[in-house]
C-alpha cells in the first residue's frame, strides 16, 4: 500500500468522543434541532445535487446519522421506487425521523452505529451521510463498514467536518486553558485516503469554507447546543466549565467581532466513492 496513505488514514485512529453521551445529546436536541440546522441542510442539498454525475438508479439506500430525515425524505423524493433504511445512533433522532416521514413508504428506521452497522453484508446500492461522521469514533472503522453493507459497484456519499471549523472558537479557548473544548476533524487528504485503504476507488473528495455569522458568542453557543453538538472530545475538561472561564473565552472570541458580528468557520468535506 501507498506509504503516504496509509500514514493519512492511520492518523485518522484517533479515539473520537464518547458514543454514549453522543447518543444522548442528540436525543436531548431532537425536539428542536430542525428549527436551528439550516447549514446542516444547505450541506445535506450541496451532497445531493452532485449525486446526478454518479449515473445511479438504487434501489436500496442507507442514510447513515440520518437525524430527524431532512436527506432521508429528499432521497425518497429523488428515488421513489427505492426502499431506504435511516440509521441513526439516537432513538430520539429516529423518533422525529419517523414522526416527519409520510406513512406507506417504503421506509425503515434503524438504531445503531455507523461503525457496527446492524445489517447484512452487501444489501445497499447507495449509503449518504450528512454531517454525522464527524462524530464517530474512529472514521476509518465507519468506512470499512460503509464498504462491507455496500454490494460492488455500490456508491456512497458522505458529508463531514474538515479541521478550520469552529476554528475561532477553539483559538479563543486556547487563550483561556489548556482543554480540548472542540472536536478534532480530519483534513480532506486524511479522508480521501481513508476511503483508498477502506477499499473504495473513484474518489472524489473536495473542502470548501463556509463563514456564518452570529449576533453574539452566546448565539453560536446556544446554536450548538439547539444542534446536539455539545463537547464530547477526550480532551474535554472533566469538570464543569465556569462561568469566569466561559466569560474570558466569550471576551477573546468577541475580539473577532465586525460590525457587530463574530464569525464561526465550517470546513465542509463532501466525498463520494464507489466500491469494488
Ligand atoms: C448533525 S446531525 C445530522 C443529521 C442529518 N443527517 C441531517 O443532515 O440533518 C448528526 C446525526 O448523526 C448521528 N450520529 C452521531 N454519531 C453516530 C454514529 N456513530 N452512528 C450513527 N449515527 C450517529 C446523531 O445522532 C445525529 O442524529
Amino acid at each position: 500500500m501507498n506509504r503516504a496513505l496509509k500514514e493519512g488514514a492511520d492518523a485518522l485512529g484517533v479515539p473520537g468522543p464518547d458514543k454514549r453521551q453522543v447518543g444522548r445529546a442528540f436525543t436531548r436536541a431532537a425536539a428542536g434541532y430542525d428549527a436551528v440546522a439550516h447549514l446542516q441542510r444547505e450541506v445535506g442539498d450541496a451532497l445531493l445535487e452532485n449525486l446526478p454525475r454518479l449515473e445511479l438508479s438504487p434501489e436500496r439506500l442507507l442514510d447513515v446519522g440520518a437525524g430527524t430525515g431532512y436527506c432521508t425524505r429528499k432521497l425518497l423524493q429523488r428515488f421513489p421506487g427505492a426502499s431506504l433504511t435511516a440509521l441513526d445512533l439516537a432513538h430520539g433522532m429516529l423518533l422525529q425521523c419517523r414522526a416527519g416521514s409520510s406513512e406507506g413508504r417504503s421506509l425503515s428506521f434503524v438504531c445503531g452505529e455507523a461503525e457496527s452497522l446492524p445489517l447484512r453484508g452487501a444489501c445497499m446500492d447507495l449509503l449518504v451521510s450528512n454531517l454525522a461522521l464527524q462524530w464517530c469514533q474512529e472514521l476509518p472503522a465507519a468506512l470499512a463498514e460503509f464498504r462491507r453493507v455496500l454490494r460492488p459497484g455500490g456508491v456512497q456519499a458522505f458529508s463531514t467536518f474538515g479541521p478550520a471549523t469552529l476554528q475561532e472558537l477553539r483559538e479563543a479557548w486556547a487563550r483561556v486553558d489548556g482543554h480540548s473544548h472542540v472536536l478534532e476533524f480530519p483534513a480532506a487528504r486524511q479522508v480521501a485516503a481513508a476511503l483508498a485503504v477502506a477499499g473504495f476507488r473513484e474518489v472524489s473528495v473536495q473542502s470548501r469554507l463556509r463563514v456564518v455569522t452570529y449576533a453574539s458568542v452566546e448565539a453560536l453557543m446556544r446554536e450548538l447546543k439547539g444542534l446536539g453538538a455539545s463537547n464530547r472530545s477526550p480532551g474535554r475538561p472533566r469538570h464543569l466549565v465556569g462561568k469566569r472561564a466561559m466569560g474570558a473565552m466569550i471576551e477573546a472570541y468577541a475580539e473577532r467581532s465586525e460590525g457587530g458580528r463574530i464569525p464561526a468557520s465550517f470546513e465542509i468535506i463532501h466525498a463520494y466513492a464507489r466500491r469494488f
